[in-house]
């Protein structure tokens, strides 16, 4: 198969960036290697900002997520006993859009097929050769076939867990990385949300936070070693802890049927730079963020932002600028939201030091820095501009 762009990867960055192309009138394939429902089927992020919606919406993939999805114009940070409202609206005239990862694959998908396109699934040994000539190409098997794809540029849209970034020499590439000493239980239950803005709350046991999906779907995340297993974690064990560290006078949370739980562990990392020839990373396959700042696949969508027109102008004027200033305009802005990711979760959990002294004030000087962006218009104004996102 030859084509303009070979594509790696059918999650949402891959299908997003084949999408745009298309419209755009470029040929693309894209290769995953999992089934097109386990794509979707994944739950993952459930907060959209401005820009991201204004991307999505440009595209004419925004109908269901202005009809369905919830504009919500603050959220509230919880801490020894008080709740604070941010009101982003009003402090910097921006929201946020309540609206999950897989709600945002199921219009991506509708709007391929409605382009007359699919991706390959359940591609077999996927790897890119011949990155630094103009001619890349992207081989695997499928149904026992082999396939290989020649394509002008590779996107390597394939996720932490992918090819593209590994088939980068390690000569070329730096890796940037911090781990945290826990990780999130996150929960779907079928239940009414008991707040109307999501909560983010630090307690004495850990941080907890209460998002949704929908009117009658809530989501919910506890700190948790990352090393402990699910199965640890009974359904009453879990509401009992939601219950004790987002609970407060006047505040009910409703339980639910848990319908998935699972545990992530957590990581900020980077790689350098997020192109090789004519490989371009893009996603969760270049940076991952802890989850605190919702960034994750906000990031995706500021690349995509900067990338899709940057190679549109190369295939209609051959103008190479874009495509070459792409992996460090991206990488400023990437680690504008690596910064902002580490500062929510470093305020925001509980690092239960071994030494009780530097345990206890460090927990203190985290609630004095809680008490100074609540206390201040600027610091709450500050906490907005990143978590609506930045303007690209
Ligand atoms: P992915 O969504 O990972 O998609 C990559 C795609 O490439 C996948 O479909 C994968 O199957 C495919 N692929 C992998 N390897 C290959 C290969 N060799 N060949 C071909 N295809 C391949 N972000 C938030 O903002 N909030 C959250 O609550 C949140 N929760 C998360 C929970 C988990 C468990 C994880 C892993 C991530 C979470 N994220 C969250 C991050 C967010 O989901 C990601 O930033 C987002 O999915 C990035 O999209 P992507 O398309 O770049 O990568
Ligand atoms: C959700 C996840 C996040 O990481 C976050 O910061 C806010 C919301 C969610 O899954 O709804």
């Amino acid at each position: 198969i030859t084509t303009q762009v070979a594509v790696v990867g059918g999650g949402p960055s891959g299908l997003t960036m084949a999408y745009l192309l298309r419209q755009a009138g470029i040929d693309v394939e894209v290769v995953e290697n999992r089934s097109r429902p386990y794509t979707v089927d994944r739950v993952r992020a459930g907060v959209l900002e401005q820009s991201a919606v204004e991307l999505l919406t440009k595209a004419g993939l925004g109908e269901r997520l202005h009809t369905e999805g919830q504009k919500h114009d603050g959220i509230y940070l919880q801490f020894d006993g008080e709740k604070h409202r941010v009101p982003f609206a009003d402090l910097i005239n921006r929201s946020v859009w309540v609206y999950g990862q897989q709600e945002v694959m199921k219009d991506l998908l509708v709007a391929h097929d409605k382009q007359g396109f699919s991706a390959h699934y359940e591609c077999d040994n996927v790897a890119l050769h011949n990155l630094l000539t103009d001619a890349p190409s992207v081989t695997y098997t499928q149904n026992g076939q082999d396939v290989r794809i020649t394509a002008r540029f590779i996107i390597g849209a394939d996720g932490f867990h992918g090819i593209s970034r590994p088939s980068i020499p390690e000569s070329e590439i730096t890796h940037h990385e911090r781990v945290y000493p826990f990780g999130w239980l996150g929960i779907l239950a079928d239940v009414e949300p008991s707040t109307d803005e999501l909560i983010y709350a630090i307690h004495d046991d850990g941080f907890a936070m209460h998002s949704m999906r929908s009117n009658t779907v809530s989501r919910l995340y506890l700190q948790v070693d990352p090393e402990d297993d699910i199965a640890n974690w009974s359904d009453e064990r879990i509401w009992e802890a939601l219950q004790t560290r987002l609970g407060h006078p006047g505040f009910t949370l409703k339980e639910g049927p848990i319908t998935e739980k699972s545990i992530t562990p957590m990581r900020s990392w980077v790689s350098s730079p997020m192109r090789y020839g004519n490989l371009f990373l893009v996603g969760d396959s270049a940076h991952i963020v802890p989850p605190t700042g919702a960034k994750g696949l906000n990031s995706a969508f500021g690349d995509i932002a900067v990338l899709t027109p940057s190679l549109l102008d190369f295939f209609t004027t051959g103008n190479e600028k874009g495509i070459d200033a792409y992996s460090k305009d991206s990488l400023d802005r990437i680690w504008r939201t690596q910064n902002f990711s580490m500062y929510m979760t470093n305020m925001l959990h509980r690092f239960y030091s071994d030494n009780p002294a530097q345990d206890d004030f460090d927990y203190r000087s985290q609630l004095g820095q809680l008490r100074t962006v609540v206390n201040s218009r600027h610091g709450m104004a500050f906490l907005a501009e990143n978590y609506t996102g930045i303007v690209w």
